[in-house]
């Protein structure tokens, strides 16, 4: 996944606030973009005579010499690489961990040229005995040039060979090379995790290479197309195992210079992307699937970890995962083995290593007595996405990370299915619509949204395939497809899916292959009729940004359709070839029986079944659809009567839709306000997750805009009687709350009645709450707190509680050694509603020994969404930025969550000015890379306050009227 990634759902739980503990977001953290380390500032290749740094043009005016450019020229092509890499795990004399390597690639010269290209980071070349640090020869009896030159490009990260006469076009040659690198703490490259077992500090070398840090480890082309087959050695310190995509052949002794040393070589792995591979090093055990699996499955983790029986849930889970994809697939597993590691450490939530996956620890590790479901659902989800990957995206990989969505989006889609086979009664597809649908819609209806696919010469530079990896790629990219694979039937779909596999094994696609792909099966298919071609109906849902809402008029029969934008003053400055409008596919439901399919091909058409007086309308059937619906008023109300006399009669993602539709609606003027308040009205008789989540993100709007404002009273008393039907309900269903409600849905509902209860003030919740983290304190070694509840509870117990609260809160942080656990105590600590608190809570941030690296944006975030913390991490964040962002790698993804994190309440005049002046201090300084993040939080400011201009009286009138 990107950067593989899931990003770790804690900030998910923020993003939708209240400390509903539910949100899975799928979204990238772009984290390993090395910025250039000091120490490779120079980037000499070890200060040795024949090598300059930089090439003849060494400014950074662009120029057109090929070594300027960011992609590899069209010359050479890799065939194979012989790695051996040595991770030292303990610091050298200048206490520095680094590696060493050396790396041989043999390649092919398809067009004439005397450059050798190939990437190459903040590498040292240490072949000494040469004159230039690269040793050519020819294979198959060819003579190899003599090099003319040797230097490196930092800019574009290629290390340059030119030759003194050109290479023969068709021959091969074998490149070596010797270097050594910093096994940093970076979280990118080869780099290296420290935990701390039985007292004692252990140092784990391992790998995260996509994008583009496959270059940091050793020189290579290092670009998705250049598939080469790669053969590994490590060496590794006695007492440690090493790991790599391929199978491991052996572990042999040798000595080196006096000191015993592990070599284990790996089997060559399959034709493949550089970004694909990866290589442990540890200490870590494991456990592995029965023999007679066909394929070999291991968990592997920290000792402890591992022989609590923290990866048995993966493993289980693993084996039907697998044969899920292999019959929707309908192509076996492509490789020997599947490993899967979990890292103290890691920047993603996962990524999909050929063979070898990484995780984050909360992504694979499950505990039953102190993770909550969610947790557990994040686990079957993130598996499923990074093994879906091992066919889409490994076996057939884009050819280009412009088409990133592809491999991302589809990922993203297919983890629900397998993991609803893996976990058949949680209706997990369901949660398609609230973690990816909606999570989409929210981003994609802003002017600032981008398209799906972009053209391949407007992705080049690392920064920008860093910015790739985010909710559109991720989310609107499965809401597509899933829409596709439902207008085309799932099984014409995964017809189409083989088809594509089957063809482009181990090479290289672009979007358009697979549209043919599946053209080729509804051509061969009577029984489906499709009003255009595949490209022509998809690529107006990728190619152009955005998505419509459609507006049913039951007075006329109309169907029309026009671009959904939250803000619709705000200017669209991206033209669009198809102009804003889209062949929509729409579903529909006529007062719960009757129900159709029709196509939009237009602007605006009559449709007759539309038209009428007495029954209700309903479109787009279990959303479906990427897109929005809205209708004439009287089918509103009919709706709503609907609702207030038998909800059930809608099916309950609809009626999840239509409170999210409402209220974006509203929010885009497109409706009254108060229609959408009139949506949650009969929350009172609701009593499933779906509709209420939806209603509570929602609502969270509200609560951002008035919790500082006299609407925040009968706001608070107008959902508390909403709510409180609800947290009655779980209290029945879970027998005065000590027992967990049996639904996967309900488990999440329940974490949504405590938090609005005690949000909204129920008194017996806050009760709850506090009697609860009290007999904890009492007995620390005894939880008392469901595991479910844990994140919510003591959200809500810290909030309520002072220093004593706090502390224990931290205690039990820093004793922890799972994961997901810190992970909710991490958010709760957040919570307090002493400054003091919050305030030293944010100087622990940037001390590493207090908060690993990996969780520090997350505490930060955490403390901005809470009213009292917000404007503390704000002055933090203005005092400490170039503190805060200098240590890390992620600079961009780091700082705009940040921004956003931190500025989403701000409405006032006042805040708009402090914005702004930072803007100016930020552009004046060299971290450029903010303004796009503050520009962003300057149009949200400026939509809030309209926004609270425009509604505040009304809301405050409505809700008044409620109460009355
Ligand atoms: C909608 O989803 C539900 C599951 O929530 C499923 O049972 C039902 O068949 C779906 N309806 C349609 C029309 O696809
Ligand atoms: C919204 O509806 C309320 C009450 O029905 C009305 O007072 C108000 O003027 C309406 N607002 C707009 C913008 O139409
Ligand atoms: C429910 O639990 C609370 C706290 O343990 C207790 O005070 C109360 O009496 C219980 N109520 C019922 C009906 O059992
Ligand atoms: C810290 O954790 C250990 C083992 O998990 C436990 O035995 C110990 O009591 C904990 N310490 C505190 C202060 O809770
Ligand atoms: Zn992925």
């Amino acid at each position: 996944m990107g950067k593989g990634f899931y990003i770790s759902k804690p900030l998910g739980l923020v993003l939708f606030g209240l400390g509903v503990g539910s949100v899975l977001t799928i979204f990238a953290l772009s984290v390993v973009y090395a910025q250039e380390k000091r120490k490779n500032e120079v980037d000499a290749i070890d200060g040795s005579r024949m090598v300059t740094t930089e090439a003849p043009h060494s400014t950074s005016a662009p120029s057109n010499e090929p070594w300027d450019k960011y992609r590899l020229p069209d010359t050479l092509l890799p065939e194979y690489y012989n790695l051996t890499l040595w991770p030292r795990l303990v610091p050298d004399e200048q206490g520095m961990y680094v590696f060493t390597g050396t790396s041989g690639v043999a390649f092919k010269c398809v067009k004439k040229t005397n450059l050798i290209i190939i990437h190459s980071h903040q590498l040292n070349f240490t072949l000494t005995s040469e004159m230039h640090h690269a040793k050519l020869t020819g294979l198959g009896g060819t003579s190899a040039p003599a090099v003319l030159k040797t230097w490196l490009r930092t800019q574009t990260q290629f290390m340059v060979i030119q030759l003194k006469e050109n290479l023969q076009v068709g021959k091969s040659y074998w490149l070596y090379m010797e270097f050594r690198g910093e096994l940093s703490d970076d979280l990118g490259g080869f780099y290296r995790s420290q935990y701390t077992e039985n007292g004692v500090q252990k140092v784990v070398a391992t790998t995260q290479m996509q994008p583009t840090s496959a270059r940091n480890a050793f020189p290579c082309f290092d670009e998705p197309s250049m598939k080469a087959v790669f053969h590994l050695t490590l060496l590794h310190p006695p007492g440690t195992v090493a790991l790599a995509n391929g199978m491991d052949l052996g572990t042999e002794n040798i000595i080196i210079d006096n000191q015993e040393v592990l070599r284990t070589r790996f089997e060559p792995t399959e034709k493949m992307s550089t970004y694909l591979l990866a290589f442990v090093v540890s200490e870590f055990t494991k456990i592995r699937s029965p023999h007679e699996a066909n394929v070999l499955i291991r968990i592997w983790g920290r000792r402890e970890a591992i022989e609590s029986g923290q990866g048995n849930y993966a493993l289980n889970v693993t084996l039907p995962i697998l044969k899920y994809l292999e019959n929707y697939y309908n192509t076996t597993y492509p490789l020997s083995k599947s490993d899967q590691i979990a890292l103290p450490d890691f920047a993603a939530g996962a990524m999909e290593n050929w063979g070898l996956v990484t995780y984050r620890e909360l992504s694979l590790f499950y505990d039953p007595k102190v993770s909550s479901n969610e947790d557990k659902e994040w686990v079957v989800t993130v598996i499923s996405h990074e093994l879906a990957h091992m066919w889409f995206g490994n076996l057939v990989t884009m050819r280009w990370w412009n088409d990133l969505w592809l491999n991302e989006g589809f990922a993203s889609y297919v983890s629900y299915l397998a993991a609803d086979y893996a976990e058949p009664t949680w209706n997990i597809k369901d949660l398609m619509v609230l973690q990816q649908v909606q999570r989409a819609f929210a981003v994609d209806a802003l002017v600032s949204s981008h398209p799906l696919s972009s053209n391949e010469d407007e992705v080049v530079t690392p920064d920008q395939i860093d910015q790739l990896f985010d909710t559109i790629t991720y989310s609107k990219g499965a809401a597509v497809l899933r829409m596709l694979s439902e207008f085309l039937t799932e099984s014409v779909f995964a017809k189409g899916l083989h088809n594509y596999l089957h063809q482009y094994a181990y090479s290289n696609t672009v979007y358009t292959d697979l549209w043919e792909k599946l053209q080729e099966v509804v051509d061969a298919d009577s029984s489906i009729q499709l009003p255009a071609s595949i490209n022509d109906i998809m690529n107006r849902w990728i190619l152009q940004m955005g998505f419509p809402v459609v507006t049913i008029d039951t007075q006329t029969g109309s169907i029309s359709q026009q671009y959904f934008r939250i803000h619709p003053e705000a200017e669209v400055n991206k033209p669009s070839a198809y102009n804003y409008e889209w062949l929509v596919p729409i579903t529909w439901m006529k007062s719960g029986s009757n129900m159709g399919q029709h196509w939009l091909l237009a602007k605006t058409n009559l449709y007759e079944p539309m038209k009428t007086d007495t029954d209700w309308i309903l479109a787009n059937l279990n959303v479906t659809g990427y897109y929005r619906v809205n209708y004439d008023s009287q089918n509103w109300e009919r709706l709503l009567t609907q609702l207030t006399s038998d909800h059930k009669v809608i099916p309950v993602l609809n009626r999840g839709q239509i409170i999210d539709d409402a209220f974006n609606l509203a929010r885009a003027e497109i409706i009254n306000i108060t229609l959408a308040l009139r949506t949650t009205k009969y929350l009172s008789k609701e009593m499933e997750y779906i509709p209420w989540e939806s209603a509570i993100r929602n609502l969270q709007y509200f609560f951002l805009m008035f919790e500082r404002t006299e609407v925040f009273g009968p706001l608070q008393t107008y959902l508390q009687r909403k709510v409180q039907p609800l947290f009655e309900h779980f209290k029945a269903i879970t027998s005065n709350w000590t027992q967990k409600p049996p639904r996967h849905m309900d488990q999440y509902n329940q974490i949504n009645a405590i938090s609005m209860a005690c949000k909204t003030g129920v008194k017996e919740c806050l009760e709850l709450t506090r009697m609860w983290y009290r007999q904890w304190m009492t007995n620390p070694d005894s939880n008392p707190i469901p595991p479910n509840l844990k994140a919510t509870v003591y959200c809500n117990a810290i909030a309520a509680g002072g220093v004593e609260e706090w502390d224990f809160g931290w205690q039990m942080f820093k004793n922890t050694t799972i994961a997901t656990e810190a992970d909710k105590l991490i958010y709760g600590l957040s919570c307090s509603k002493e400054p003091w608190l919050l305030n030293r809570y944010l100087e622990y941030t940037i001390d590493p020994n207090m908060i690993r690296k990996q969780d520090v944006t997350y505490a930060i975030v955490y403390i901005a969404g809470n009213v009292i913390g917000q404007p503390l991490v704000w002055d933090f964040v203005r005092g400490n930025w170039e503190r805060i962002t200098k240590d890390f790698d992620d600079g961009s993804f780091f700082f705009g969550r940040l921004i956003q994190g931190i500025t989403k309440k701000f409405s006032t005049e006042f805040e708009l000015q402090q914005l702004q002046r930072f803007k100016e201090e930020i552009a004046a300084s060299s971290f450029s890379f903010g303004t796009q993040a503050i520009e962003q939080a300057i149009e949200q400011t400026k939509a809030n306050s309209k926004w609270i201009s425009e509604n505040k009286a009304q809301v405050m009138n409505w809700l008044t009227k409620q109460s009355a």
